[in-house]
Formats: C-alpha cells, structure tokens, sequence
C-alpha cells in the first residue's frame, strides 16, 4: 500500500514552466488516469511520481510529492528504493537483448528478492517467480514454451506485457504507465486493459492516456491537466457525467484536443 501526496508541485524546464502548483492525492489500488491534450504536462506529471524527471539536466522541481508520508525529494531519499516501490512502463516496450525467461528473472536478480535469497534461492524458485509475473503481466499462456527464445522475437504486444511482467517483477506497490497502449494494435491494447483491471486489485495504477475512450473504460479517477494547470480531478463517473470546470466540459465534448 502507497499512499502519495502531491502539494504545491511545479516543474520547469529551464524557463519554460510545464507545470503550476499541482496539488493532488491519488486513490489507493485504484486505476487513475492522467488525461489532457498533447503537451499538457501528462507525462511529466507521471515521471515526477518516481524521480525520472532528475534525467533531464535543466528541470527544476519544487514543492513536494509524499510517498506515505517521506517527502520523495528530500536529498536523503535511496531514489533507487523509490523506483523499486514506484514502477514505470513506458509507452514502447525496450526488451533487454535477452531471452524472455531472463528479462523476467533480471529485476528479481539485481533487487535480490527475499524469495530468492530464501532457501538459498535455486532455479526452481526463480522458475516459480517468473512464471509467476508473466501469469501477472498475462502473457504466460503464450510463451510458456519459447521461454528461451530471445524476447526480442515477440510481438510488439507481447513485448509490452512482458515490459509489464518486468515492472512487476520488482515488486512495486504503484505503476506508473505513460500511453502505454498507444503503440499496441487494438486486440494487443484490450489484453494490456485487462491486465491492468486486475492487477488494480493490489496495485495503484496511474496511467497517462490521451484516448478519453480508453480513460472510461479503465479508470476510477480522473486527473484532468490542461496547459499545465490542474483543472478537475475526482471519481470517473462524477468527472464524465457531471464535470465541474468549462475547460474540462470542452474537453470532454472534443470541443478541444
Ligand atoms: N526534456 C524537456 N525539455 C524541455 N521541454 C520539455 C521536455 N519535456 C517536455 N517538455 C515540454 O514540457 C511540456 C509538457 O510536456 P509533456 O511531455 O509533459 O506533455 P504531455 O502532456 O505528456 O504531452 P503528449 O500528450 O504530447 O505526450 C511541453 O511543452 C513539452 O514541450
Ligand atoms: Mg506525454
């Protein structure tokens, strides 16, 4: 369980500011989605939740973002124990050259997993493990047997389920997912959906979609942005039956995009 806080967060790159104090608390196991046009602020909204923003050189963040509490831009923060707890799937699936049994058994093997280190660890536990993911990630089914194969041998759907399966391999608490779909075809998409409406269940999932379509069929919460400010945020069915702002109603009518 991962409780997170945004207060007062505003993000810029160099002059340029991308986000204005966005204050903001996200459900528990719930599926919330982050939804507004192109250039809006989605992304890096999302990328602020586990630190990937620190990648780029001239990014200035203020405010703070609580992770149960502990202030995730405290200089003290362990930022690797943060993107064990907080996960992220990005939008194209870059599977390590490797065969699809080792890209699952990578993650568990660096972070040294209890479940490993138990018993003395052993193949047949690591077997169980990442058979285990990939039943998760809901691909298990479709490589039990090609296990061995290079997992750059999989469709661009499957590699993406397989990204999913390595996310959870590290056991997160929260996964953080930018369009993840959107280089999917319709069919590989539904399987992802899926996925995510079960994994809801022990995980919270925010993900960044520009599909309004895909944000009611899968989300909870919705987290409207719209040139970097937070204009609504609330259940999904109060947000697309009863929207509150006039930016958030032009939105949703596709008045704007
Ligand atoms: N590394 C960067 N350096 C400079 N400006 C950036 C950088 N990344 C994003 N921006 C700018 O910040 C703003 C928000 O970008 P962001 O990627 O968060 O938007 P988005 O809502 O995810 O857009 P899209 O729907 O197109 O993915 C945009 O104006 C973008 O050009
Ligand atoms: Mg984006």
């Amino acid at each position: 369980m991962a409780h997170i806080q945004i207060q007062q967060l505003r993000v810029s790159y160099g002059s340029l500011p991308v986000l204005n104090d966005i204050n903001l608390e996200i459900p528990d196991r719930q599926i919330v989605a982050i939804i507004g046009p192109s250039g809006c602020g989605k992304t890096t909204l999302l990328k602020s939740m586990n630190r990937l923003l620190d990648l780029n050189e001239d990014v200035s963040v203020t405010g703070s973002i609580l992770l149960d509490g502990v202030n995730i831009y405290d200089p003290a923060m362990d930022v690797t124990c943060l993107r064990k707890r907080v996960g992220f799937l990005p939008q194209r699936p870059y599977p390590l050259p490797m065969s699809i049994f080792e890209n699952v058994a990578f993650g568990p093997r660096i972070h040294g997993l209890s479940v490993l280190s138990a018993g003395g660890g052993g193949k047949q536990a690591e077997k169980s493990l990442v058979e285990h993911y990939l039943r998760l990630a809901g691909l298990w089914d479709e490589v039990k047997d090609r296990l061995d194969e290079p997992a750059a041998k999989l469709s661009i759907g499957q590699q993406q389920r397989l990204a999913l399966a390595r996310v959870l391999s590290i056991e997160p608490e929260v996964i953080l997912a930018d369009e993840p779909t959107s280089a999917l075809d319709p069919v590989s998409a539904k399987l992802v959906e899926t996925q995510f409406k079960l994994l809801k269940e022990n995980y919270t999932i925010i993900l960044v979609t520009h599909i309004l379509r895909q944000a009611r069929r899968l989300a909870d919460y919705i987290v409207f942005l719209y040139m970097g400010d937070l204009i609504e945020h609330k259940p999904a069915a109060v947000f697309f039956s009863a929207p509150d702002d006039e930016k958030t109603k032009a939105y949703i009518s596709g008045e704007i995009s």
